[in-house]
């Protein structure tokens, strides 16, 4: 749910998945809605075919001399996902140079990102300024760019991802919910691609594959990768960018969900399925097409069932909590007897009248058509009984040790890389589940998070100073906060990396004047800042 047209402000919104997926936009857009669709649109644009080694390196060194990055187009866009061309208006194409990017040559920039960022024609004597005569030509061999009159029209767009360069279809208001659409990048797209864990892995599968960002990355650590998707134009996508960031070819299936790959196993699965909750059962990119989170709930059952020992399977979705049941417990119904532990981090719950709102809001502008329409998913909502619709990142690792469940509440946004935070957490909730634990941990070295935040609320109260509240923030990896009092803190005080964990509680009851008996007492509470991220295993290299 991320729309800069609504009242909420993307930058500091913890919403992962976002229902509306990837249509972001300052603008109010109108946009016919597809709950009474009876024909869905076909994109007719042929997908681009891959450019030779030498092309693709050749415009991949372009786009980095030029600042053709994820950052500089945020900066000078102020987008984190550019709007549909359909209704991208002049304004939002003038780019505002920064000081910071002086080094850069702003007008070539600006060029490419008119073309590829925002999928705008440019004059072809423009065009070649910033691209060259015979780059030009191969982006219009390739299928990338049209030649129109006097303008270069695009075909695709080109998203910079970390040090990616991701092509999609255009965004078209009135294609995105076609069955063939393959959509550029989105916000849960990117969290996914985020918390994607690292390691060397033989094998690799990127399910619901779209353009193919996740197969892409995987490459660099896994021996052989594979990506599957619905739509048979994925699977073009898909070798198109491998070609573009100097990969070799990935081996792309076509069918649905884990079909293609029903008698295989792999060392990593990662997944971003199409999980929007709603009434309408259509199959697009984003609307879940089963009745309420159906899709989700089987593609958890079932994913880790192709998963090799140690392997795991990561997916971002949504799922729904039922009035009076325990929505973990419906969660822990779903991965029993999976020989799996699971992770889930949670971003967001939202009523259903405000997830349907968000929603909506995406692809509705009329406000008394979107209120209709809000009043119906509600309605749908309710006659299932569904208190509130939960959104996050589901990690399941296949083990050959105890089986566990656990749900961590993330506290803010994942905007950086947390692949290593995700493992350390796993490697943590297997330490402290093992039958042992109270006595295993007494030999391991802790160590406070590097850049852990304190907020302290005191109020005045008999003369002087009263603690009233004390959070704690982890600042990298996992962002979690947490409350706790003082003898926490002075607890926390002791991991310096040197003690043992027997060392620093032993010293925590000395420096509060406790007795003997609160030492397991203390050995819980540092297991629990461990969880958080607030301690960490200190590693004696
Ligand atoms: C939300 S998009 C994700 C695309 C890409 N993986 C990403 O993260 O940007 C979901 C993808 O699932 C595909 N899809 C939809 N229904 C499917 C199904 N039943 N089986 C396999 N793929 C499906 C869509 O074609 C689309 O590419």
């Amino acid at each position: 749910m991320l729309l800069k047209a609504t009242s909420l402000s993307l930058k500091n919104r913890l919403d992962l998945n976002g229902p509306g997926h990837h249509v972001t936009s300052t603008l109010a857009i109108p946009f016919r809605f597809h709950s009474t669709m009876t024909h869905q649109a076909t994109v007719v644009t042929q997908a681009p075919r891959p450019l030779d080694a030498e092309q693709a390196q050749e415009l991949r060194e372009l786009f980095i001399a030029i600042g053709y990055s994820q950052q500089n187009l945020q900066e000078l866009t102020y987008f984190t996902v550019p709007p549909p061309t359909d209704v991208v208006t002049e304004e939002q194409l003038q780019i505002r140079p920064t000081d910071q990017l002086q080094q850069y040559d702003i007008s070539r920039l600006a060029i490419l990102i008119r073309l590829f960022y925002f999928g705008m024609p440019v004059i072809h004597e423009v065009a070649i300024t910033a691209l060259g005569e015979s780059l030009a030509q191969a982006c219009i061999d390739a299928g990338m760019l049209a030649q129109t009159g006097d303008e270069l029209v695009p075909k695709i767009l080109i998203m910079p991802v970390d040090d990616l360069f991701m092509a999609s279809d255009l965004q078209r208001m009135d294609l995105q919910d076609s069955l063939n659409y393959v959509p550029t990048l989105c916000e849960a797209a990117f969290n996914l691609h985020n918390t994607t864990v690292t390691g060397n892995f033989k094998s690799g599968l990127d399910l619901c594959s779209g353009f193919g960002l996740h197969a892409v990355a995987m490459q660099s650590q896994c021996q052989q990768v594979t990506a599957t998707d619905l739509n048979p134009r994925a699977a073009e996508f898909a070798a198109f960018n491998a070609a573009l960031n100097g990969q070799p070819p990935i081996e792309a299936l076509t069918g649905n969900m884990l079909e293609p790959v029903a008698d295989r196993t792999f060392d990593l699965i990662v997944s971003n399925p199409p999980f929007i909750i709603n009434p309408d059962q259509i199959t697009t990119y984003r609307f879940n097409p089963k009745p309420l989170d159906e899709l989700f709930e089987v593609l958890i059952r079932s994913a880790h069932q192709h998963l090799n020992d140690g392997g795991v399977f990561q997916t971002i979705g949504e799922w729904v909590e039922f009035s009076g049941q325990d929505w973990e417990e419906r969660l822990k119904t779903w991965t029993a007897n999976s020989g799996c532990c699971v992770w889930v981090l949670t971003a967001n719950r939202y009523l259903p009248s405000t997830y349907a709102d968000i929603a909506l809001r995406q692809s509705i502008v009329d406000e008394a058509q979107r209120l209709a329409e809000v009043a119906r998913w509600e309605s749908y909502f309710q006659a299932a009984s569904v208190e509130a619709i939960h959104g996050g990142l589901i990690f399941m690792r296949r083990t050959t040790g105890n089986c566990w469940f656990e749900t961590t509440k993330l506290s803010q946004a994942l905007n950086q890389p947390v692949g290593k935070d995700v493992l350390e957490g796993f490697d943590v909730r297997e330490l402290l589940n093992d039958e042992d634990w109270l006595i295993k941990i007494q030999s391991r070295k802790l160590v406070v998070a590097d850049g852990l935040q304190q907020s302290e609320v005191s109020e005045w109260h008999l003369g002087r100073w009263k603690t009233t509240s004390i959070e704690l923030a982890t600042t990298s990896g996992l962002v979690v906060a947490m409350n706790v009092d003082q003898f926490v803190r002075t607890l926390l005080e002791q991991f310096d990396g040197v003690r043992t964990v027997d060392q620093a509680v032993k010293s925590f009851l000395t420096k509060c004047s406790l007795p003997e008996e609160a030492y397991e007492k203390g050995l819980h509470i540092a297991s629990s800042m461990l969880k958080t991220g607030a301690l960490r295993l200190h590693s004696e290299a």
